[in-house]
């Protein structure tokens, strides 16, 4: 019977468009299936709450708002599985960066027709 749990190492890179990004490693403590969205859920309430990031669904990979990069790969952080070794995660890469794992990541022309399809111009 295993009383205490593993913990892994997250390492998020953090920082705002100004200034140089940097590396944080937290550990955090690994459950069986837990997602990279828990873990930095996890991080903020337990550790950091200044760590940015978004989300809005949680799991049903609807709301698209939650994606990162994943040991450099572009994953939904609600979906993609915690490596029981550890991850490192980051913003999108080919995004503009608003401030650690936050991306501007809805493109200007769909805001822009929400916002004509809402006054009736779309
Ligand atoms: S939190 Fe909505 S798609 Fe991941």
């Amino acid at each position: 019977m295993s009383s205490h749990p593993k913990n892994v190492p997250i390492t998020i890179l953090r920082g705002v468009p100004e200034e140089e990004t940097y590396e944080e490693t937290f550990d955090v403590p690994y459950r069986e299936g837990m997602s990279v969205l828990d873990a930095v859920v996890w991080i903020r309430t337990n550790v950091d709450s200044s760590i940015a990031f978004r989300y809005s669904c949680v799991n049903a990979n609807a709301c698209k708002e939650c994606m990162v990069a994943v040991d450099g790969k572009t994953e939904y952080a609600c979906t993609a599985r915690l490596s029981s070794d550890g991850n490192t995660v980051g913003p999108l890469t080919n995004k503009v960066l608003i401030r650690d794992l936050v991306t501007d990541i809805v493109p200007p022309k769909e805001n822009l027709r929400t916002i004509l399809a809402e006054r009736g111009e779309g």
